[in-house]
């Protein structure tokens, strides 16, 4: 939620940490700050409400210098958002830290920490940490020490960074539920919240465990781990082309990623030269972990719980396995009765989601028969605690709306239902070469959806002033038309829910005016005549309808009634082409509105806090 960036070098640290935080600012961008120790041993401040442009240009009005420092862009979750609760915090003039996570006691350690004569400039859980960390310094502590002391008094999640002027050459950090990584440069280290922050200096990083610590100076490094002992964790070097996070000739990064599909939905499959998707594309031992496999429990959040849910449409008619879906925040606080033979699949763009995360932690040994991690970024923390893995390769994703991340998500899923189907012997060898050519054709059909952009953007031009929406589908197309509200909600706050179509005489028929949008995903298939005489109700009450189908469903543009017409495609590629169509409309719609739509209000990209 929160971005961390710090540096320990022989060169001047500001440009690498601001553009550091410029990388990272998809976490959290309420607030941002830097601390910097200069040749005199001073600690140099600067915070800011609002966007790392502000600090930015803070740093450009009153240059601070120095090789070593500390960088924070924020998410509030403890306290408003405010320059004062803006990272990092200060105790004593000496110490700065910098926190991602929540501590959950920190109630009772502020109440001690002002018994023992500290002041406290902010309302944030994370003050505590900087003076519990001055405390142990004055008592005479290394700042390993220091560290390892405050972090054994903290209940919570935490990513830590710090530095101390009589320390002046280290920086000192810990990481907790709460994702850092080392960047190994020569002659300089640095540490950061997710490595994206740091390629501009390195190639080769340290994924940290969950309760190490690590103290890096300009030459040095070395990691403590949960029992305190010493140990070598291993450098990985990132051998991919340097990620362009620039928007190339778009105006935002969402509608970059919009288009990016194509290639990145091409990236994600994995078929083979005789056209059949191997096992292996989820890791070594898939094969064997499949063949226990009588069912499957999906766990993920928000758009990535959606690709769960179209996924159990095709996992339970295609590969005939029973599969169950739930929001990684229930599931995990749930007592749960498990289907032996359960295969746990976890879903995520970030892999560092932090209810996906502990949901995964959290099973009973036993539980399932292995965990799945289908996620977007390698060494990300649920790629490296799940027994097997599947990359879904749609390269850095920006944008706070999950656009190329879901449609991936959906390969992903369809592959695995091929591949399990046929294990199983639910899905004939014809059929799932079917389903494997389908799929392959698939960046053709998001193609020639992308090539309806700016009649897409034209019809956009009805919801700019509406309030609320309703989104319909039937069947599969119902998680698709979830999808299409999260993504309208998101971004240009307008408030829009989904409906299975069937549901709305049940209730939300009363809503249904002319001040009310209703989109349905209407493509051709076996539910559409009943979705039509669903379409019907709304019409015949003075509804407004946006229908996206295929030329074959029949629908005309007429009073009431407006048609988008999408290429017709394979049955199993509708979840996806209907996405990308649905994407477009969101973002234009947001457009129009003039929100800030690569980083909506209130949201954040990779939501690391509970
Ligand atoms: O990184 P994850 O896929 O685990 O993230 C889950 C959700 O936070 C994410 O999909 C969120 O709903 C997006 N902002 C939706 O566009």
């Amino acid at each position: 939620m929160c971005g961390i960036v710090a540096v320990a070098a022989r060169r001047e640290a500001s440009e690498i940490l601001l553009e550091g935080l410029r990388r990272l600012e998809y976490r959290g961008y309420d607030s941002a700050g830097m601390a910097l120790i200069d040749n005199e041993k001073n600690l140099l401040l600067h915070k800011k409400l609002g966007r790392v442009s502000e600090l930015m240009k803070a740093q450009a009005m009153e240059p601070h210098l120095g090789c070593v420092g500390i960088a924070h862009t924020r998410w509030a979750t403890h306290g408003e958002p405010s320059a004062a609760n803006a990272h990092p915090h200060i105790s004593n003039q000496r110490v700065a830290l910098v926190h991602n996570g929540i501590i959950e006691n920190h109630a009772a350690l502020r109440g001690e920490m002002i018994d023992l004569g500290y002041e406290f400039t902010s309302t944030t859980d994370s003050e505590v940490i900087v003076h519990l960390l001055h405390h142990f310094l004055r008592d005479g502590e290394t700042m390993l020490g220091a560290m390892q002391k405050a972090v054994g008094r903290l209940q919570g999640a935490y990513a830590l960074a710090a530095l101390d002027t009589e320390n002046p050459g280290q920086i000192v950090a810990a990481r907790e539920g709460s994702p850092l990584v080392v960047g190994v440069g020569i002659g300089e280290n640095f540490l950061a919240s997710d490595q994206l922050a740091l390629r501009q200096v390195t190639d080769r990083f340290i994924y940290l465990e969950e309760g190490d610590l690590v103290q890096i100076t300009s030459a040095s490094m070395q990691v403590i781990d949960l029992s305190g002992q010493r140990v070598e964790r291993q450098v990985t070097r990132i051998s991919e082309a340097l990620e362009t996070i620039d928007r190339g000739n778009y105006d935002h990064f969402m509608h970059k990623e919009i288009h990016q599909q194509p290639r990145a939905l091409a990236d994600a499959l994995q078929i083979d030269a005789d056209r059949r998707i191997s096992a292996k594309c989820f890791g070594t031992g898939a094969e064997a972990v499949f063949d226990r496999v009588a069912a499957i429990q999906i766990v993920a959040c928000g758009t990535s719980y959606h690709a769960g849910m179209v996924a159990r449409y095709w996992l339970e008619q295609l590969a005939g396995i029973p599969c169950q879906v739930e929001v990684a925040s229930e599931f995990r606080y749930r007592t749960r009765v498990q289907h032996p033979g359960t295969l746990l699949v976890t879903v995520s763009q970030s892999g560092e989601t932090a209810d996906t995360l502990a949901a995964l932690r959290n099973v009973a040994e036993g539980e399932f028969v292995g965990s799945l991690a289908i996620a977007n970024v390698d060494n990300s923390s649920l790629v490296r605690a799940s027994d097997l893995v599947f990359l879904t390769r749609a390269g850095a994703e920006i944008g706070v709306a999950s656009t190329k991340a879901f449609t991936t998500q959906l390969v992903a899923l369809m592959m695995l239902t091929i591949v399990l189907g046929q294990r199983r012997g639910s899905l004939t060898e014809n059929k799932a070469r079917e389903l494997t050519n389908a799929l392959h054709s698939l960046p053709e059909f998001v193609q020639q959806v992308l090539e309806l952009d700016p009649t897409i953007e034209k019809l956009a031009e009805a919801f700019i002033n509406k309030h609320h929406t309703l989104f319909l589908g039937r069947g599969i197309h119902y998680p698709v038309a979830m999808e299409g509200a999260l993504k309208l909600k998101e971004i240009s706050y307008i408030h829009a829910e989904a409906y299975p179509a069937g549901e709305l005489k049940h209730g939300p028929l009363a809503l249904v005016d002319a001040d009310m949008p209703i989109v349905a995903v209407a493509p051709t298939d076996d539910l559409l005549e009943k979705l039509r005489s669903n379409l019907e109700e709304v019409r015949s009450r003075g509804g407004e309808l946006y229908v996206f189908a295929d030329k074959e469903a029949g629908f005309a543009n007429g009073p009431g009634l407006r048609v988008l017409q999408l290429p017709s495609c394979p049955e199993v590629l509708m979840p996806i082409v209907y996405t990308v169509a649905l994407q477009l409309l969101s973002y234009h719609v947001a457009l129009h509105k003039g929100t800030d739509l690569d980083k909506p209000r209130n949201l954040a990209k990779s939501v690391t806090v509970e």
